[in-house]
Formats: structure tokens, C-alpha cells, sequence
């Protein structure tokens, strides 16, 4: 029997601890001799690179969030043809920061591209995660969060009605698909107890890992 990949992915708002958690998760699964990649979108191959450069420069201003949204399209094409298809068909555990979710909590959510354009260019995506980790934040505590931590990209520096946006988007979505999505309110809680709730999760669908 061919071994089959697992596709996690996790989402949330700036300063939401996702890097820090994905890499806690893929040690716990390094440990257990599990074949895994962890991945990112945007920006994960080299095509995906000058994208997520051209998409986070905070010089540039795009005038239409279709073209932006466009831009994030073409870098998950490159992100699922060079990466995360083969190494699911090898059979790996695909840990990937941020997807599908992202697009339609920052751009529908927050850009207010409609649903009917978002749909279109979403055919073009056949794969659809297996679980996602939602950690929810409050934006004026995430983005404080992320400015201690690094400089804050384009779309780090918009103003807090945006990021609120693409919160209630993404708490929407959770509501909508709770089989795959888990929410973990990180707001108040360690590294290590965001992980346990992690574990949890995981360890509930051990079989098709
Ligand atoms: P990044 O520095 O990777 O942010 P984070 O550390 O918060 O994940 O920047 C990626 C930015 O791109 C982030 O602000 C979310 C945004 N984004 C979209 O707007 N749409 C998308 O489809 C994706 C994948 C990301």
C-alpha cells in the first residue's frame, strides 16, 4: 500500500506564535521518526521568494487588491507543485505556515475581494489541508507582539480595523469547517500550553498520521 502525506496547516493573525509552534510540532514528530517538511506561504520556493518580496515591501502600495490577490494565487501554485505535492505523494507530514485560510481571512475578509472572485481563482487549488490550527490572537496584543520580535511588513503596518477583519474572518471559517479547523486562543497562555492543546489535536487523529 502506497504510504500517504498528512497536509497540516496553521493560521492566525501577526504575533499569533505559529513559527514558534510548527517548529515545536515538527521536533515532536522528528522524535517519532515521522518523515516531515515545514513550509511557508508566501515565499517558499524561489519564484515564491521575489513574489513575497514584491507582496510585503512596504514601498509599494498595489491599487487593486485583485492584483495582490493574484500574486499570492501564483505563489501557491509554484508552493504546491515544487512542494508541497511531491512531498505529500512521498508520503511526508507537510507542516505549512499559512494557506488557503489566509487568503480568504486577509483578502475576502479584510481587502474585501468578493467571494465569487476568490472562488474562481480557488479552483486552481486541488488540496485542501487535513487539519488546521487556528491561533487566535486579539490584534492589539498580536501586533505588539510582532514588533518585538522583527520589522513589521506591509501588511503587519495596517491599521487595527484591518487586522480585526482578518480575525473575525478566520473565526467565521473555524465555525464554519470545526472538523478541520481548531481554534486555540493563545491570548494569556505559554508556549508550552499552546503546544499541549496542539498535541491533543494531533494525537486525536493519530491513525491517519
Ligand atoms: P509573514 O511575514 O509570513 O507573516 P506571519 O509571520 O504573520 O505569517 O507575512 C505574510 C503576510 O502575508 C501576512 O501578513 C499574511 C499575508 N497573507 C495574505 O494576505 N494572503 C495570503 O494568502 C497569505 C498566504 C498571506
Amino acid at each position: 500500500m502506497n504510504k500517504k502525506g498528512f497536509f497540516i496547516t496553521f493560521e492566525g493573525g501577526e504575533g499569533s506564535g505559529k513559527t514558534t509552534q510548527i517548529k515545536k510540532l515538527a521536533a515532536y514528530f522528528e522524535k517519532q521518526k515521522k518523515e516531515i517538511i515545514t513550509t511557508r506561504e508566501p515565499g517558499a520556493t524561489l519564484i515564491g521568494q521575489q513574489i513575497r518580496q514584491i507582496l510585503l515591501d512596504t514601498d509599494h502600495q498595489f491599487s487593486s487588491p485583485l492584483s495582490e490577490l493574484l500574486l499570492f494565487t501564483v505563489d501557491r501554485l509554484e508552493h504546491l507543485a515544487s512542494v508541497v505535492i511531491p512531498a505529500l505523494k512521498a508520503g511526508k507530514i507537510v507542516l505549512c505556515d499559512r494557506f488557503v485560510d489566509s487568503t480568504i481571512a486577509y483578502q475576502v475578509g479584510a481587502q474585501k475581494v468578493s467571494y465569487n472572485t476568490f472562488n474562481l481563482l480557488n479552483k486552481l487549488i486541488k488540496i485542501k489541508p487535513g487539519l488546521t490550527f487556528l491561533l487566535d490572537i486579539e490584534p492589539e496584543e498580536g501586533i505588539q507582539r510582532a514588533r518585538a520580535r522583527a520589522v513589521l511588513n506591509r501588511l503587519d503596518k495596517k491599521k487595527l480595523v484591518f487586522h480585526h477583519q482578518v480575525r473575525a474572518k478566520y473565526l467565521e471559517l473555524a465555525v464554519q469547517d470545526p472538523e478541520r479547523i481548531k481554534t486555540i486562543n493563545v491570548m494569556g497562555l505559554s508556549e508550552d500550553q499552546v503546544f499541549t492543546k496542539i498535541l491533543a489535536h494531533i494525537k486525536a487523529i493519530g491513525e491517519k498520521l
